[in-house]
């Protein structure tokens, strides 16, 4: 019985020690990984992005997303998957002839680069529907079993690095056209698969309304 638990105990302890160096080898790479450089990011930026997401990823046109203040995880996740052709859809293909440009280094520097701004906040502009879209935004649909967006993308739509993305102030007409998207399974690439079983729940209206609010939110 003794043995029994001191091997348990054992055990317990290897896997604590375990734990501890994988969290330590974790932090290894991070540390040691290159810094981004901002200023190579900012004239890959002028280069290859400018000519849609504006130089610094503000708010350019309605269909295209705003990159700026967006964590630099998330847009490096992104672009990854832009290059892989694991975005779908003939918006992401644009996508992907532009990230099939970029290195690793380039990656890290223009998402640092874009992370590093901060967006100016945006409106709603359906007085209608925007207390729909703050409904579903902070409560959910509990009939339909759709989660507060709130709950993971944060009670100001900051999102949370390295997570979730951030969706405050985002572009209403982006954030439909990527609702849609998770719906027809364009968009299945990493943590995307959590956001197709929301989205397929939403009708249109619901769409509508949210993405609306979101617009407005900071
Ligand atoms: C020819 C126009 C064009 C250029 C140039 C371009 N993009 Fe894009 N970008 C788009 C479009 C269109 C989308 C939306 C894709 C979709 O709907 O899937 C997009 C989406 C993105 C996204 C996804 C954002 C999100 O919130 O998920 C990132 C990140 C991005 N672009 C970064 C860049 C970077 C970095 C560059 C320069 C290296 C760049 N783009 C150059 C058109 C462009
Ligand atoms: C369980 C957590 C979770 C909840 C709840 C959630 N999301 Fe998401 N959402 C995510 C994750 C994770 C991503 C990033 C997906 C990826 O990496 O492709 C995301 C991405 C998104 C995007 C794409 C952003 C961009 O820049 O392209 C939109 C739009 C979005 N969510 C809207 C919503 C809305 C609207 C709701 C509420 C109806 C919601 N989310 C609820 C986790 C969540």
């Amino acid at each position: 019985m003794n043995l029994i638990k001191a091997v348990f105990r054992s055990a317990a302890t290897a896997a604590a020690a375990l734990a501890l160096s994988l969290a330590a080898h974790a932090n290894e790479p991070a540390a040691a990984a290159a810094k981004p450089d901002l200023k190579a990011g900012e004239a890959k930026a002028q280069q290859v992005c400018s000519s849609c997401h504006a130089v610094d990823g503000s708010r350019g046109v309605p269909t295209l997303p705003i990159l700026q203040g967006q964590h630099a995880k998330y847009l490096a996740s992104q672009l990854e998957a832009f290059k892989k052709g694991q975005r779908k859809g003939a918006q992401a293909s644009v996508m992907a002839g532009k990230a099939a440009t970029l290195s690793d280094a380039d990656i890290r520097n223009v998402s640092a680069f874009f992370a590093s701004k901060q967006a100016k906040p945006g409106s709603a502009k359906n007085s209608a529907t925007v207390r729909l879209g703050e409904k579903i935004y902070r409560g959910g649909i509990a009939e339909k079993q759709v989660p507060a967006c709130a709950g993971c993308h944060g009670p100001t739509g900051s999102g949370i690095p390295d997570q979730f993305p951030r969706l405050s102030g985002q572009h209403a007409e982006y954030t439909k056209s990527q609702l849609a998207a998770f719906q027809v399974g364009d968009r299945k690439n990493g943590n995307g698969a959590m956001m197709v079983t929301i989205a397929a729940r939403l009708s249109t209206a619901e769409i509508e309304a949210v993405a609306d609010y979101i617009a407005g939110l900071h």
